[in-house]
C-alpha cells in the first residue's frame, strides 16, 4: 500500500470485476449500434480504458477536459471547456464516461453540452458516485459504486494530480489532505 493511504475503499480486483459487468451490461444494450464513449479528462481516462476492454459492440472514443475544481477538494460550480470533442457528435450514441459524480454540477453542465450538439443518445456512465453531496439530480445510466462523502485518490482520481496512478480506490491520511 502507498505510505500516504490511509484506507483503501475499493481493491482492484473488485474494480476490475464491476467493470466487467458494466461492459456486459452496455454490450447487451447498444446491440446493433456503434458508441462514441466521451471520456472527462483526466480522471476517467483510466476507468475508459478498462471498460471499452469490456464492450463487443463497435466502440469509439473522444475526449473533453473540463475544469471544475481547480487545485483543491471543493466544487466551485463553474465548468470551463480545457480541451473540447475533435468531431461532431451529430447521430451518435453518447456514453459519457465519468470517474466520480458528486455535486453532479460538472455532469449536468456536460449532458446539457453534448445534447445541444444533436446526438441521437446521451446515456452516462460514472465509475464512482457519492449521492450524500448532490447538488442537482443528474440521471445515472451505468455506476460502478456508490462511495460515502470521503475525497478519494487512485483509478484516475488525483489529490493535486496526484495518486491517479494507484490501482485502487483510497483515502488519504489526513495530513496529506493539510499539506
Ligand atoms: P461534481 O461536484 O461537479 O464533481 O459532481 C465532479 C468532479 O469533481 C472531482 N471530484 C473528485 N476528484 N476525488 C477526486 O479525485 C474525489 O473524491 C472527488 N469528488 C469530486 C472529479 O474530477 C469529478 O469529475
Ligand atoms: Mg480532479
Amino acid at each position: 500500500m502507498h505510505p500516504h493511504v490511509e484506507k483503501i475503499l475499493l481493491e482492484e480486483n473488485q474494480i476490475n470485476e464491476r467493470i466487467q459487468q458494466l461492459g456486459q451490461q452496455i454490450t447487451q444494450d447498444y446491440q446493433g449500434k456503434d458508441i462514441l464513449m466521451v471520456g472527462i479528462l483526466k480522471g476517467a481516462m483510466i476507468f475508459l480504458a478498462d471498460l471499452v476492454r469490456n464492450i463487443e459492440v463497435p466502440t469509439f472514443f473522444d475526449f473533453m477536459a473540463v475544469s471544475s475544481y481547480g487545485a483543491g477538494t471543493v466544487s466551485s460550480g463553474v465548468v470551463r471547456i480545457l480541451k473540447d470533442l475533435d468531431k461532431s457528435i451529430e447521430g451518435k450514441h453518447i456514453i459519457i464516461v465519468e470517474d466520480i459524480v458528486d455535486t453532479g454540477l460538472t455532469l449536468q453542465y456536460m449532458v446539457e453540452n453534448i445534447k445541444s450538439r444533436g446526438p441521437a443518445s446521451v446515456k452516462v456512465c460514472t465509475l464512482l458516485d457519492k449521492p450524500d453531496r448532490r447538488k442537482v439530480e443528474v440521471p445515472i445510466d451505468y455506476n460502478g459504486f456508490q462511495i460515502p462523502d470521503e475525497f478519494v485518490v487512485g483509478f484516475g482520481l488525483d489529490y493535486n494530480e496526484r495518486y491517479r496512478n494507484l490501482p485502487y480506490i483510497a483515502v488519504l491520511k489526513p495530513e496529506i489532505y493539510q499539506s
